[in-house]
């Protein structure tokens, strides 16, 4: 993928870095969003890469006879190759490249999707949080909804500066190790928040230390989001650095995939 395209202007790229986080109206034409929607369910109609480990609930045990209350997908794109060629992919990129500098590059897409009047919340945390801490990262997220975002249904809302902090304390939803979800341990100032509502194809960005979350989706449709990240290319961590929250988990999910023995599980960022 290569780009001249400039999707950022100089005054958002700025708040970027000083808050954290952004919101666009548009990364993804109308008619371009309906094209993933119909990808997107077809992929989550099927579960498809649940055997591999690359779909499971988020936030609840992930058993095969219990609705799943937040479903994530690692790696769309390996299981419908036409997210490869969706112009978004490539504007998402060239908005990385304008904040990070051009040797950012594609890390990783996944999906998450609150189903109708249970999905459940996504609690606050750190994306860094779930990633590998011997590593160093200079990485941002590009979260883009296939339909409308409301408060509703489940938007994106941000801890403005919050990126400023380091990788703060984390534990796995309910401190229950079976369970996928990270979040923090620590007080956040949810008076702070900032609720990001945006139209389907629209977008927000966020570093991978921002704080952020997503609430419940109380609406009578499910609550899609494609998500892809970008980072400059890693390097060791400067020292020593360990996240305890991520030793003796008991996930169904690590489960399947070391049962498939899941290429994804090994390289891909797992948000
Ligand atoms: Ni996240």
């Amino acid at each position: 993928m290569s780009s001249d395209l400039s999707p950022l202007d100089a005054a958002q790229i700025a708040a970027f870095k000083e808050q954290g986080y952004l919101a666009i109206d548009s990364i993804a034409t109308p008619d371009e969003v309906e094209r993933m929607r119909d990808a997107y369910d077809r992929l989550f109609d099927a579960q498809i890469g649940r055997e591999k480990g690359d779909h499971f609930d988020l936030a609840g045990v992930d058993e095969e006879d219990r609705p799943a209350k937040l479903q994530q997908m690692l790696g769309p794109s390996l299981y419908a190759p036409e997210f490869n060629s969706f112009e978004c992919r490539e504007t998402a990129l060239a908005a990385a490249r304008q904040i990070l500098g051009k040797s950012a590059e594609p890390q990783g897409e996944h999906a998450i999707m609150k189903p109708a009047g249970f999905g459940a919340a996504t609690p606050w945390h750190q994306d860094e949080s779930y990633w590998d801490p011997k590593l160093e990262y200079h990485s941002l997220s590009v979260w883009v909804p296939l339909q409308e975002a409301t408060l509703e249904n489940g938007c994106m809302q941000f801890i403005p500066g919050s990126h400023q902090l380091g990788v703060l304390p984390h534990r796995p939803i309910n401190n229950d190790r079976r369970i996928h979800g990270l979040e923090v341990e620590t007080q956040v100032e949810t008076a702070r928040a900032v609720a990001c509502p945006i139209p389907a194809g629209g977008a927000t960005f966020h570093f991978s230390r921002t704080l952020h979350y997503a609430g419940e989706n109380l609406t009578d449709k499910p609550r899609r989001a494609y998500i892809m990240v970008f980072g400059l290319p890693r390097k060791p961590f400067p020292g020593e650095r360990s996240f305890s929250w991520l030793k003796d988990r008991e996930t169904a999910r690590e489960k399947r995939a070391a049962s498939a023995k899941s290429v994804v599980l090994k390289t891909g960022l797992i948000p």
